[in-house]
């Protein structure tokens, strides 16, 4: 369905997506709370906001926030097969939002749908990989330039915003939401470790316990899933090229090994580095038969996928998110979500409560830049600790938790030593 302001699926899933938009809201405390207070303070009243974001219920809560500070909102898919189109449709009907996204968009639709975005001159932006940033550099400067600021949800897209501004490049502030201690921690190590796992469930429905399985990348993603894989009785490989983090994983009590002699050996590989062919042909061609392949990365570029298809002589189709390849050698492997986000295109991504956390520095991210503009440079900025505590406060408060205050004795003794 398609006209100026949205181009969605299907508007009659509405009901549906709303009624979903609903169950994640219960679970969204933080959010809520703040969503109620940008209604009284209208923070963010005539300001347009391009986000370019996985469209799910839990996006949409933020997006809901937003429009009650008064904002209007625009916003693209950031994955081509991430949205949920019965959200997207109740965004459009029931808050007006201006959605351009729908599952299973080509990747030339995929970056026109970003295009429309941009097209209508957002003041702030919010953005998850990068895309949305990079394209409004690189073809709209113009637009770029009257940018007051954007914001980043994921790592691969912090990644290319610094190495902009390392270029001299950078035509807007940007804050670096991902890199909140908060977000890293409940978000790519929490979030991922229990959704890509519930990915690989929904899609495969096999039994964890006794299996194999090789983690590529020991960052905050890659604990997350190598933690919950072991949790469900999982044998589980890491494999790192940072000799710090692979020494964490050995002394957190998994196998170390590189990828060569991982790939003879696992059941299942779920690649997390944000790294290029970090399963390539050679591995593919160890593989036990009936090896599973899977990426929690953000782009899918971590197996290569070119590779894949030269060494397979067909590829059939067995579920919504599994695709069995038939290999030259006899043998055959399967990958999920077509190497993209195994989280977010065979299951719904994080939890609700996960998304709280991080669309609440969204959202007062998104305040930030609107109150404080003026004095940001050009740079990539991280996100100012008062935010992170109210977030994390707020978040204690709404689960009934309780932690200690330092004494003024405690406070003068931190603060006495030269
Ligand atoms: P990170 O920087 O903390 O960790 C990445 C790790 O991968 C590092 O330890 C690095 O040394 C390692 N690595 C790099 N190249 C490698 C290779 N060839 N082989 C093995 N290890 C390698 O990053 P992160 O926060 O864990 O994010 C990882 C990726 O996941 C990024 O693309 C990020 O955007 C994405 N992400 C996805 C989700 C999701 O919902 N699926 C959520 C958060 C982040
Ligand atoms: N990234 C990972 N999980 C997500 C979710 N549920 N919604 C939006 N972005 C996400």
């Amino acid at each position: 369905m398609n006209n100026n302001d949205y181009v969605i699926k299907n508007i009659k899933l509405a009901d549906q997506g709303h009624r979903r938009i609903l169950w994640a809201q219960s679970f969204m405390p933080t959010l809520k709370l703040i969503a109620e207070e940008f209604e009284k303070s209208k923070a963010l009243k005539g300001l347009k906001i391009g986000a370019c974001l996985h469209v799910t219920k839990e996006t949409a809560n933020l997006i809901i926030a937003l429009i009650r500070a008064g904002a209007e909102v625009f916003l693209a898919g950031s994955n081509p097969l991430s949205t949920q189109d019965d959200v997207a449709a109740a965004l459009v009907k029931y808050y007006g939002a201006k959605v351009f996204a729908w599952r299973g968009e080509t990747d030339e639709e995929y970056k026109g749908m970003i295009r429309r975005v941009i097209e209508h001159s957002p003041d702030i932006i919010i953005d998850d990989g990068g895309d949305l940033i990079v394209m409004l550099h690189e073809e709209y400067p113009e637009i770029a330039q009257n940018v007051l600021g954007g914001s980043e949800e994921t790592t691969t897209g912090v990644v290319r915003e610094k190495a902009l501004e390392k270029k001299g490049k950078l035509l807007f502030p940007i804050i670096a939401t991902n890199n909140a201690r908060i977000k890293r921690m409940v978000d790519n190590k929490f979030g991922t470790g229990q959704s890509a796992i519930e990915g690989i469930l929904r899609a495969t429905s096999i039994l964890l316990a006794g299996k194999t399985v090789v983690v590529a990348g020991y960052g905050f993603v890659g604990k997350g899933i190598a933690c919950r894989a072991r949790g469900l009785g999982a044998k589980v490989i890491v494999t790192e090229v940072d000799p710090i983090k692979a020494l964490e994983a050995h002394y957190d009590g998994f196998q170390v090994m590189p990828m060569d002699e991982a790939a003879a050996v696992g059941d299942i590989f779920i690649t997390a580095t944000g790294n290029i062919d970090v399963i390539r042909k050679e591995h593919i061609l160890k593989m036990k038969n009936g090896a599973i392949l899977c990426n929690a990365g953000h782009f899918n570029v971590e197996i290569n996928l070119g590779g894949l298809e030269e060494l397979s002589v067909k590829k059939e189709k067995i579920n919504y998110c599994v695709e069995k390849y038939h290999l030259r050698n006899g043998r055959h492997v399967y990958l999920l979500g077509a190497g993209r986000l195994v989280n977010l295109v065979c299951a719904e991504g994080h939890p609700s409560e996960v998304m709280n956390i991080s669309f609440s520095l969204q959202a007062l991210v998104a305040k930030y830049i609107a109150e404080n503009h003026m004095e940001l440079e050009r740079r990539v900025y991280d996100v100012p600790i008062e935010v992170e505590k109210s977030v994390a406060k707020y978040t204690l408060k709404a689960l009934g938790i309780r932690i200690d205050e330092l004494t003024p004795r405690q406070q003068e003794y931190l603060e006495s030593w030269k």
